[in-house]
């Protein structure tokens, strides 16, 4: 099993998105087995919120369904995660704050798996959910890749013939 927590500042956007797509992701590939998924953010301040509208939208547009409350990440969460995905630097300070600079070798940004690295934009303030959704469909991607890769022996091949 593969513990995956994906985190961003208010849990309402970039996370809940990134944890429904990459849910999405390993559900059509037989691969739902192998991992526990969730978000959180490194904020209180959208706690017990639902997905931000827009987003909820945005993930029906392109067939993702499902939902989300907000919670802040705690430390408890970040040690029972094998990988704490953020979207961005800023939440990457935010995590080592969290941690007093512990565990840093499971905190990545999602879209440093990619062959672009860089931040997934907070929708909250650019209002571009569009380009937020294709940031993290591919980072999910490439973040599965690596693990189909690198950690192959981490996943339940049981859904094969
Ligand atoms: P998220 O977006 O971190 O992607 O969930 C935000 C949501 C709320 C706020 C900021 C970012 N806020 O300031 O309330």
């Amino acid at each position: 099993m593969i513990n995956v927590a994906f985190v961003c500042l208010g849990n309402i956007c970039r996370s809940p998105m990134a944890e429904l797509v990459f849910a999405n992701m390993i559900k059509e590939r037989g691969l739902s087995s192998s991992f526990c998924v969730s978000s959180f953010g490194t904020s209180d301040e959208e706690e017990g919120n639902p997905i931000y509208p827009p987003v909820k939208r945005t993930l029906i547009m392109h067939g993702i369904a499902g939902n989300h409350t907000a919670k802040q990440l705690s430390l408890k969460d970040v040690i029972n995660n094998d990988y704490i995905l953020v979207m961005d630097g800023r939440n990457l300070l935010n995590v080592m704050h969290l941690t007093g600079g512990k565990y840093s070798e499971k905190v990545f940004k999602l879209c440093s798996f990619t062959d672009n690295p860089r931040d997934v934009a907070d929708p909250w303030y650019t209002r571009d959910f569009e380009q937020a959704f294709a940031d993290v469909e591919d980072g999910c991607k490439a973040f599965l890749e690596f693990i189909l890769r690198e950690k192959a022996e981490l996943i339940n091949y049981n859904n094969t013939h």
